[in-house]
């Protein structure tokens, strides 16, 4: 079986309470904290940055922080979340003058590195970079906001990010962003994803460990 990673989105936690929040579903199980991390200009929301994650490295967190950026420019904030204990950054490749540049930039900095592709960006600019992703996140709903609707094309677009990791013969991870719940994620994984971003579906449930072993249940079938 993969190496199967459980990424909650902090999105959909209690911001007024959120070292607690992250505590309470790393306790239930959670593997990796997702970040998002959006800007009002690349995406139509605002979230939170480099200030938050230091925070909760402050506060006791040692799982990985798992940052995404849905910011432009991307360079400008790669240095403050490397500062700030980053595990992964990923970024959107439309949102950076110079892909090459800013995955080297959070590689220097000691962080893993990846690229995030919206659901009709097409994944073309992997084939010069694959020696420089240790993540690849592909988005199943459009970003900005939790609580959307698993986009089922996504499906067939991990089975081509699956084949290209599997020809790079490179530890990469497939990650997937977007509409994750119980019910999609044993199909997400046969698509060939091992890493699963879930926000609404964890935080919006009364009981955080209930939904992550019905994950994990649904993943080892
Ligand atoms: C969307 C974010 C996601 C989102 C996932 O732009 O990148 O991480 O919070 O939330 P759910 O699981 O509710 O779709
Ligand atoms: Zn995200």
């Amino acid at each position: 079986m993969p190496d199967y990673a459980i990424a909650p989105s902090i999105l959909s936690a209690d911001f007024a309470r959120l070292g607690e929040d992250v505590d309470r579903v790393l306790a239930a199980g959670a593997d990796i904290v997702h970040f998002d991390v959006m800007d009002n200009h690349y995406v139509p929301n605002l979230t939170i940055g480099p200030m938050v994650c230091s925070a909760l490295r402050k506060y006791g967190v040692t799982a990985p922080i798992d940052v995404h950026l849905m910011v432009r420019p991307v360079d400008r904030i790669i240095g403050d979340f490397l500062e700030a204990g980053a595990s992964y950054i990923t970024f959107h490749p439309e949102a950076s003058d110079h892909i090459d540049r800013s995955l080297q930039l959070i590689r220097d900095g000691g962080a893993k590195a990846g690229l995030v592709f919206n659901p009709a960006t097409p994944l073309d600019v992997l084939r010069y970079v694959m020696d420089k992703v240790d993540m690849i996140l592909l988005m199943s709903v459009n970003p900005g906001f939790g609580g959307q609707k698993f986009i089922p094309t996504t499906l067939d677009k991990l089975r081509e990010a699956r084949a290209l990791i599997d020809a790079s013969g490179r530890d990469i991870r497939l990650e997937v962003d977007g509409g994750v719940n119980t019910r999609n994620i044993r199909q997400i994984a046969e698509a060939g994803a091992d890493t699963f971003v879930a926000g609404s579906a964890i935080f919006n449930a009364p009981d955080y460990k209930a939904v992550i072993d019905q994950m994990r249940a649904e993943l080892a079938q």
